[in-house]
């Protein structure tokens, strides 16, 4: 079994360079089989999720070639079927742009439905909704979903929920739809705008992307491009989080600061220092840190995927934190395993109430999902003494060399596999 372990109690302190961002790969990946001419697509994350969804392209007969650690290229005009089958999806969920994606291509698609998550319901009903606006025939059936239609024809839609996944489906379809498509109280995300970007380097017509309304005027096919995808919002945030937490000093490279905002805003109000460059951010963070309230929001708000680790660096801040999660429900699993490092947090339905202690101290503890993982090792990190963490399957769902990246900062991090590996990583830091 994988696990880290730990040193705490070491600010970070240097410079990280920021890979491509998980979320707009996944959509990105998911459009290059539109076309039926080569697609080269770079800056692509090396972690375990799009791994997998390469391997559900390759399984519906795409070509798709390595061509650097970073750069794929992918030929859709292989594909011989429009069934995905299970084993794709039910490692990761975003295999569902394959319906907006098959759908908008061929007309048809089998898709199952994604199942339960580790965060919360994750429903799909906008997803259909929008399909059938576009004039498909939606069935729910035998855990698969399956959209048909012999012509798409454009809408006017408006979500129920801002919903990123549902956005970028429906826009996929709605590209090669007839007409002109409207799609209101859309979602904003930077991963929405790259998806579009991508999908208009390929001769799509959207416009609109990063406001809540997108208009798409649908085209008959799509071309070959080569397209490079935006920095990780997340990853970035995530190590700016651990320099708060830990009382660092680190500039994090290759980033849109725009898009971390959000998160720059908050750390600002509880007393670090940020200063931004056309492309980096740095975070000083030694001082004693303040309580502030977080309510996470759709983008420009503060993004749920930020919430742990926001959570772990209130939990190191004087005074009493409110930390409010509007968006799934059930993201605050991680408290427990908090708690047995000395964090001091209430959880009441949707809020969490966090009061902060001096230090939080190494102990053994599990990952229950991606960006609590993430948010349990920035607490590793601060804490004094070890910490050992179990299930960094997850974290490596999202993070391309997350404990390399930690350790060029100065970080005591290291990936393990036995008890021997441990003592000797302890003996090495003593
Ligand atoms: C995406 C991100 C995920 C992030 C989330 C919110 C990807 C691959 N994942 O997930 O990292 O945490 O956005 O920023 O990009 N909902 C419905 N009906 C639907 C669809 C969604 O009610 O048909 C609800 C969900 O249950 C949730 C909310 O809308 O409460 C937001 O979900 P959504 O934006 O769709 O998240 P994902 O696209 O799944």
């Amino acid at each position: 079994m994988e696990q880290y372990v730990i040193k705490g109690g070491i600010p970070l302190i240097g410079e990280v360079e920021i890979g491509g961002a998980k979320n707009a790969a996944l959509a990105v990946l998911t459009a290059a089989v539109m076309c039926d001419e080569p697609v080269i697509i770079d800056n692509i994350p090396d972690i375990r999720d799009i791994g997998v969804l390469l391997d559900s392209i390759k399984r519906i007969g795409a070509k798709v070639e390595r061509i650097g650690k970073h750069s794929v290229k992918i030929i859709g005009k292989t594909i011989d079927t429009v069934r995905v089958d299970y084993d794709s999806i039910k490692k990761i969920r975003a295999s569902y742009y394959l319906l907006g994606a098959l759908l908008g291509k061929y007309k048809k698609a089998e898709v199952p439905l994604p199942g339960g998550c580790n965060i919360g319901i994750r429903a799909i009903d906008q997803h259909k909704k929008g399909f059938e606006a576009l004039g498909a025939k939606v069935k729910i059936e035998h855990g698969m979903i399956m959209a048909e239609t012999n012509s798409l024809k454009g809408c006017h839609l408006y979500f129920d929920v801002v919903s990123v996944g549902a956005t970028i489906n429906v826009m996929l379809a709605a590209a090669l739809a007839e007409g002109n498509t409207i799609l209101e109280n859309a979602a904003k995300e930077p991963h929405v705008v790259d998806a579009a970007n991508f999908l208009n380097s390929m001769g799509a017509n959207i416009k609109g992307a990063g406001t809540d309304v997108i208009r798409i005027k649908g085209v008959k096919s799509l071309h070959g491009t080569e397209y490079s995808i935006i920095p990780d919002q997340i990853e970035a945030g995530t190590f700016m989080l651990a320099a708060a937490a830990t009382k660092g000093d680190v500039i994090v490279r290759n980033v849109i600061p725009k898009h971390l905002e959000a998160i720059s805003a908050k750390l600002t109000e509880i007393g670090c220092q940020i200063t931004e460059e056309d492309d980096a951010v740095r975070v000083f963070g030694n001082s004693e840190l303040k309580h502030t309230q977080i309510k996470t929001l759709p983008y420009p708000g503060f993004p749920t995927d930020m919430q742990p680790q926001m959570t772990v660096t209130l939990a190191l801040s004087q005074g009493t934190s409110i930390v409010t999660e509007t968006i799934f429900d059930n993201r605050f699993k991680y408290v427990d395993e908090l708690a047995r490092m000395g964090a001091v947090i209430k959880v009441e339905g949707n809020t969490a109430i966090v009061d902060g202690v001096r230090k939080l101290t190494g102990a053994e503890i599990s990952v229950p999902d991606l960006r609590a993982g993430a948010a349990l090792v920035i607490a590793g990190l601060a804490a004094d003494g070890y910490t050992v963490i179990d299930d960094i399957q997850y974290i490596e769902r999202g993070y391309e060399n997350f404990d390399e990246k930690l350790r060029q900062l100065g970080g005591q991090i290291k990936r393990v596999t036995c008890e021997k590996d441990i003592q000797r990583f302890k003996l090495e830091v003593c």
